[in-house]
């Protein structure tokens, strides 16, 4: 169907600049590498289908984070929300985890959500300390909100940084934000966010090169803790 430009023109949100996340990699508890990178917009039909069999899992609340990341994600491949990003983890060129987030405006950052595909290395630990790193580092936002919909995430967000409680509503819809502040997340850097760079040319090239994904058996006995990667 021919897209209907002067529309469009109005149902497409405008875009705040963005500077690009550098790459990085972490070693995880595993020995293995991971490369942390920015998506494009093109990357997202790729991502998706890691996203999808998690829909699927109830236990420590997948199915929802999964269902609202495959949802947001979608919004920016169709250019429906606000400068949004996406950052991947990568092991070996597949996709082991996910972060995404907005900015609401040039100091305010609104984080979505955190995904880790594969358990028990602190993934979305780091993945989530390299999306703050982004609005603080390399987005030199003021704060950041934050919601969690799982006591994992509640444990991991609010009470490991700490965050600091408001009474600011989210986007999302649950609870109040919580807020990670530059002073926050300065004394929580040094402990939290970890990785290199450089990224190897090697290591780069790969994860570019493709976003591979598990089969969803795979990804499902992962997240149940039966099989590693
Ligand atoms: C929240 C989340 C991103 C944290 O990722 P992570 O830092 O890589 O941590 P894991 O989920 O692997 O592990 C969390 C804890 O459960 C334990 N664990 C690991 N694998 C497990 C498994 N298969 N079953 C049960 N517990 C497991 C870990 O040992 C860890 O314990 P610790 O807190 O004492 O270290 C991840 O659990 C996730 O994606 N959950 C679903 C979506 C979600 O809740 N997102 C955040 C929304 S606020």
């Amino acid at each position: 169907m021919p897209v209907d430009l002067e529309l469009e023109a109005v149902l497409r949100p405008p875009q705040l600049p963005m500077s690009p996340y550098p790459p990085k990699v972490i070693v995880l508890a595993n020995g293995k590498k991971m490369v942390i990178r920015q998506a494009v917009r093109e990357d997202v039909p790729a991502i998706l289908k890691s996203v999808h069999p998690c829909l699927f899992i109830e236990r420590d609340y997948y199915d929802i984070v999964s269902a609202r990341l495959y949802g947001e994600l979608l919004a920016w491949y169709r250019y429906r929300v606000k400068s949004e990003y996406c950052l991947l983890g990568q092991v070996d060129g597949y996709l082991v985890g996910v972060v995404n987030g907005r900015l609401e405006n040039e100091k305010v950052g609104m984080s979505y959500h955190t995904l880790a595909i594969d358990r028990g290395l602190r993934i979305g630990s780091h993945l989530f300390a390299a999306k703050m790193e982004y609005h603080m580092d390399y987005l030199g936002q003021e704060e950041v909100l934050i919601v969690a919909e799982s006591p994992i995430g509640f444990r991991r967000w609010m009470i490991e940084y700490p965050l600091e409680m408001t009474t600011i509503p989210h986007e999302l819809g649950g609870g109040d934000s919580y807020r990670l502040t530059r002073a926050i997340y300065l004394k929580a850097k040094p402990r939290l966010v970890v990785g290199d760079r450089p990224v190897p040319q090697n290591l780069l090239d790969e994860a570019e090169a493709e976003i591979k994904f598990a089969d969803d058996d795979t990804i499902r006995e992962r997240i149940a803790g039966l099989k590693g990667r």
